[in-house]
Parts: C-alpha cells; sequence; structure tokens
C-alpha cells in the first residue's frame, strides 16, 4: 500500500475530521429532532402532520391506523416529507411503546380519544389531542384526571381558534369596555352538508370496521358513518354541534372568560337530511353567567342568504354589538347609520397551534390549550346535546359534575363501552 506524505495524511485527517464533525453535526440534529407519532391517519392528523413539518424539528416515528390503505398513503406521504419511513402500525398501544417516542399525536374519532389520551399519559408522552376532548362527559372526567395525574406531559388539544387574532382582540376590546356589559351572544355555523350513501354495506377491506368502532356501539357500517362523515352519526361524532359548533363555543368562551353554563335547553330536527342521526337544524341555549350565549345551526339551504355571517359570533353590548369570525371582526355602535370598522386579523391558527405546541414540548411550559378548557367546551357542547336528546331544559352542577335533578339526562353522561373495552371513569 502506497505510504501517505504527510501533507496526504494531514490533508486525509482533516477532511476526515470535517466528515466526521458533519456526520456528528447530522446525529446531533437527528438526536434533537422531536421524534413524532400519529394515532389516526384520516384527514386532520396528516393536516397536523403537515403544521409540524412547517413549525420544524421533527421527525414523524410512527404513525397507527385501521385502515391499512390510511396506513400506507400516510406512510408514503411522511417518507416524501422527511426522507425516512416510518413505522406503521393497527394498535395504537403498539405505538406507543416504540422506544425513543417524544409526542403523539391523537387524531382518531372522537370515541376512541379517552382510551388512547390515558394511554400515552401513562407512557409518559407528550399529546396533542384533537378536539371534542372525548365522545361521553365521564370520559372527559377520567381524561382531565389523567392529566392532573401526570402534570409533566405536555398536553395541547386542537382548539387552534384560541390562536385566533380576532378572537384575542374581540376579548381585549370587550375588557376595556367601549361597548358596556355584554347582553347576550349568537353563535352559528350554517353550511351545507354533503351527504353520502347510507346503506349499510361491507366496510373497504382495508378497514377494521370492528377496531374502528373500539369502545363504541358496533354500527353496520355505510359510507355516511365512515371515515369523515361519522361526524353526523349520534354514537360516533354527535353531531355538528359537537363536531365544528366546539371551536366557536370554545372561542366564545374565551372571549367572555366564561366556564360552563348552568342550565341549557335545545330544540331542533332532522328538518330537511333525513338520512342522519342529529339534528340538521338546532338552536341550543347556554345560559352562562356572564349571558346568555344561544347556538344555531342549519345543515342545508345554509348559505345562500348569508354567507358573510354564516361562521361567527355575535355579541350584543349595550353600547354595540361585535361580530367575530376567524380572521376578521366587526365593531357595529348602537344606533343607525353608524360607521362600522372592519378588524382584519388573518392568521394560520392551525399551524400556530401545533408550532406553540411543539414549542412547549422543548420549553416544558404548558400551552394555551389546556385539558381544563378541552373539559368546559367539550361538557358545553355535550350538555346541549343532552338537552335536545332527551327533549328538557337541564341545570348543571359543576362541583358535582353532575345535571340536577334529571336522573334520565344525568344517565346520558356516559355511554357503556362495548366489551371487552372498559370505560376510564371512576366515580
Ligand atoms: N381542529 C380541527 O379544526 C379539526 C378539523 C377536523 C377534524 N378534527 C378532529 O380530528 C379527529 C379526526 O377527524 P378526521 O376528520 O381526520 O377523521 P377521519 O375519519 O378523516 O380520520 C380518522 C382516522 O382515524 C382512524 N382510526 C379510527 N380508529 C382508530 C384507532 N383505534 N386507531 C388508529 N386509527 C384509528 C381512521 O381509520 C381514520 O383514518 C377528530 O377528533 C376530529 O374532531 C379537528
Amino acid at each position: 500500500m502506497e505510504s501517505l506524505n504527510r501533507r496526504q495524511f494531514f490533508g486525509t485527517a482533516v477532511a476526515g475530521a470535517a466528515a466526521m464533525s458533519g456526520v456528528l453535526r447530522a446525529a446531533d440534529s437527528q438526536a434533537a429532532l422531536l421524534k413524532l407519532g400519529l394515532i389516526g391517519c384520516g384527514w386532520y392528523g396528516m393536516v397536523d402532520v403537515e403544521a409540524a413539518f412547517k413549525a420544524g424539528g421533527v421527525e414523524v416515528v410512527a404513525l397507527c391506523d385501521v385502515d391499512s390503505d390510511h396506513l400506507s398513503q400516510s406512510a408514503d406521504k411522511v417518507e416524501k416529507r422527511q426522507g425516512k419511513r416510518p413505522i406503521t402500525f393497527k394498535d395504537y398501544r403498539e405505538l406507543l411503546a416504540v422506544p425513543g417516542l417524544q409526542a403523539v399525536i391523537i387524531a382518531t374519532p372522537p370515541h376512541w380519544h379517552a382510551l388512547q389520551f390515558i394511554a400515552a399519559l401513562e407512557k409518559g408522552l407528550d399529546i396533542y389531542c384533537e378536539k371534542p376532548l372525548a365522545y361521553d362527559v365521564r370520559e372527559c372526567q377520567a381524561m382531565l384526571a389523567a392529566a392532573r395525574r401526570h402534570p409533566k406531559s405536555i398536553v395541547q388539544i386542537g382548539f387552534q381558534r384560541r390562536q385566533s387574532p380576532a378572537f384575542q382582540q374581540v376579548a381585549d376590546f370587550l375588557k376595556q369596555g367601549a361597548f358596556g356589559r355584554v347582553v347576550q351572544a349568537d353563535v352559528q355555523i350554517h353550511y351545507n352538508a354533503g351527504m353520502k350513501d347510507a346503506t349499510p354495506q361491507d366496510p373497504p377491506a382495508s378497514l377494521d370496521w370492528d377496531l374502528w368502532c373500539g369502545p363504541g356501539p358496533k354500527l353496520p357500517y355505510s359510507p355516511q358513518i365512515g371515515h369523515m362523515s361519522w361526524r353526523l352519526e349520534k354514537a360516533t361524532g354527535h353531531g355538528h354541534l359537537v363536531d365544528w359548533g366546539i371551536h366557536l363555543i370554545d372561542a366564545t368562551r374565551m372571549i367572555l372568560g366564561e366556564a360552563l353554563p348552568f342550565r341549557v335547553s335545545a330544540c331542533g330536527a332532522n328538518a330537511h337530511l333525513k338520512t342522519i342521526t342529529t339534528p340538521d337544524t338546532l338552536t341550543a341555549q347556554f345560559d352562562f353567567a356572564t349571558c346568555p350565549v344561544t347556538w344555531r345551526h342549519r345543515l342545508w339551504g345554509a348559505e345562500e342568504f348569508t354567507p358573510e355571517v354564516s361562521n361567527g359570533i355575535f355579541i350584543f353590548c349595550e353600547k354595540g354589538t361585535i361580530f367575530a369570525t376567524d380572521d376578521r371582526w366587526i365593531e357595529i355602535p348602537k344606533g343607525k347609520n353608524q360607521q362600522r370598522t372592519n378588524h382584519e386579523a388573518k392568521a394560520d391558527l392551525g399551524g400556530l397551534h401545533v408550532a406553540e405546541f411543539l414549542d412547549s414540548v422543548r420549553s416544558r411550559k404548558q400551552p394555551s390549550g389546556s385539558v381544563e378548557q378541552a373539559f368546559q367546551s367539550t361538557v358545553t357542547v355535550k350538555l346541549g346535546m343532552i338537552a335536545y336528546d332527551c327533549g328538557q331544559s337541564i341545570r348543571w352542577n359543576p362541583q358535582a359534575n353532575q345535571i340536577e335533578g334529571n336522573l334520565a339526562a344525568a344517565a346520558l353522561l356516559k355511554r357503556e363501552y362495548r366489551k371487552p373495552y372498559v370505560h376510564p371513569f371512576v366515580g
């Protein structure tokens, strides 16, 4: 072998050291990447993952889904994004056991959240969990209790409208008092819901439907209650107020600085859409200490008349009204022909919310979408649906976490789990 001269030797050594330090830097930065897992690789799980990639500094090491097509398509996308294929699982418990996993995004339908959330906490993981907190109120209580038992875990719930500059500006404006006392709020999201085939049929071959139904009842499969459409099915999403309306109920609570309503009533119907099991037309009134908050939705013929206000919050005050939506708000002073003031306040709400979670994981300070706030918003909308389902006005006792004086309504706070699943509430 030809021996190296001194110059060649030092040149090689320097190049080797540089290469080695490059390798170490790459290893360091690889080690510094937050190791994420995703449970539920459907629509929003992948939106959250993309937001995490945009925020930067993450590696998605593992994915879990009960539909093998969703799993492989999501693994392809993640591999393309980060140059490394994540490991894939059907059983979330196996994903939670992946060595080195630091945080998990839970984006399954709500009837799965409680078991997956509590299991992730028990593994010492940080969690970004999608809204609503869970399917039933007692699950929410069990999740809150688990989060309190594991205070070191960082938890963000997916109420990204907490990041909205519009809603934050409205809260500040009301605090300054120019419009006087808040007297009433009206909240609404009207939209034209797309209907799918509701005929019972075999699920797609790639989907383990029994596992998808999980602790909920085993429903006969139809596309109208399958992927993405589960939101308008009573046994899974429990309807538009719980699914989408919860965002604006959460924002309204944030703006008003409110916790839980003391009384709730609701009425509505399936006035037009007959193949869904939740109302397409609903009015619910939530009596908070500050003021009554009225929710309205219509899922058909909805957007034609006043599209500019079909998704938003009206806050009626003594001296004027505010209309607020995700990215803008309007001051409307009292009296005829008063000058309105429009405020534009655009922001990437989902991007900010996921980025705040990742920052919190690094700084170990809890982010803004706390389990307590998610608990209050989820309980609020669930009380709305319980009032609708039992056709009665109900009273909520927040100290006892109980519906007072109505055993039939109180029974709807918890549903029996399908065996062998065990409900996490111990009360
Ligand atoms: N923050 C927001 O604005 C927003 C928007 C949409 C959805 N979401 C929430 O995100 C969650 C998912 O909604 P989506 O619209 O993406 O639904 P989706 O039906 O598109 O996706 C859900 C995925 O979870 C999978 N899944 C079901 N059970 C599972 C299990 N036990 N383990 C692993 N995977 C399982 C399904 O196969 C599917 O791929 C819900 O909680 C929803 O409320 C939030």
